[in-house]
């Protein structure tokens, strides 16, 4: 916030109240991407199962989707599920949850930001013939491309040669679409973002005044992406950590953006990371993709 542009990173949505926040904008009738991508997966249940083969580590990226896990697990009988997500407390209940639906299932959660390089343990006595990893919900759209090419350069090293990676990416649309799923009617999304003020507030100490701040989110079309942001109704200060600092009348806090892709460009940029694309299934309106690639 001390940058001439100001900017938070969207990791910091996803404590509570932010995961929660995020699972009813999840569940608005404007969001259709938490929809088509469980319809996809469901639907392909079985080709995605043949995908990974027999005897996988599916290994998850973030540990809040758990209707997507749960139609992979099913299908694919992995002997070991090992999600990392940063946020303990996601991690904890999702964990015991998927422990409850599949008590057959070895399960090891490891509380890490999945986005920096990660020791991931060894596991004796369980029967593993490659890696999968699995990154649903088109977080890989929260990165710029060129982050995204690095992350997925990661996810490859994760993956180990020869492993697999079953990624879901939104897909460019329609822009009065896009706008709407991210300024929604009902106002979910503008308190998912302004909550971000309400956290720092809580966390360090800061005196943000939340109401005079507005939310605003939309879709450029030049640069394939939607942004959001935090807009300062005033010219204000506020106090962080014993630090001033100062808003201009109207300036924002660029908090997200969310790119979309055409499947051959994220096949691309698959392909620029190592990964040899090998399946693509889209929802009939060809809103969302899950790409299955390979590590090579
Ligand atoms: C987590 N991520 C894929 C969401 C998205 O669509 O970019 C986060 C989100 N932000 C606002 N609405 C949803």
């Amino acid at each position: 916030l001390a940058l001439p542009k100001k900017s938070i990173p969207p990791k910091y949505f996803y404590e509570e109240p932010g995961c929660g926040l995020f699972e009813a904008i999840c569940e608005l009738p404007e969001y259709s991407l938490t929809r088509t991508e469980p319809g996809i997966l469901r639907e392909r249940a079985a080709e995605s199962a043949r995908f990974v083969g027999p005897e996988c580590q599916l290994i998850e990226f973030g540990s809040g989707s758990q209707t997507k896990t749960r139609i992979l697990i099913e299908a694919m009988q992995p002997p070991l599920y090992a999600p990392v997500d940063i946020a303990e407390d996601t991690l904890r209940a999702s964990s015991a949850e998927m422990a409850k639906a599949f008590p057959w299932l070895n399960i090891v959660g490891l509380c890490a930001d999945y986005t920096r390089p990660l020791a991931m343990p060894e596991f004796a006595g369980v029967p593993i013939r490659r890696k999968a990893v699995f990154f649903p919900g088109s977080t890989i759209g929260n990165f710029t491309p060129g982050e995204a090419l690095v992350f997925l350069e990661h996810a490859r090293k994760v993956a180990g040669a020869g492993g697999a990676l079953l990624i879901g990416v939104d897909l460019k649309k329609d822009k009065a679409v896009l706008d709407a799923a991210y300024d929604d009617a009902r106002g979910v999304t503008a308190r998912f973002n302004l909550n971000l003020l309400h956290r720092i507030n809580r966390e360090l100490g800061a005196d943000f005044q939340v109401n005079r701040f507005r939310h605003k989110g939309f879709y450029d079309p030049d640069r394939s992406r939607i942004e959001m942001h935090l807009e300062s109704l005033y010219s204000q200060f506020v106090h962080i950590a014993g630090r001033r600092i100062d808003f201009a009348y109207r300036e924002t806090i660029h908090t997200e953006i969310s790119c979309k892709y055409s499947i051959a460009e994220f096949q691309e940029l698959g392909e620029r990371a190592g990964f040899r694309p090998e399946k693509v299934w889209t929802d009939p309106a060809q809103l969302f993709s899950v790409h299955g690639m390979v590590a090579s």
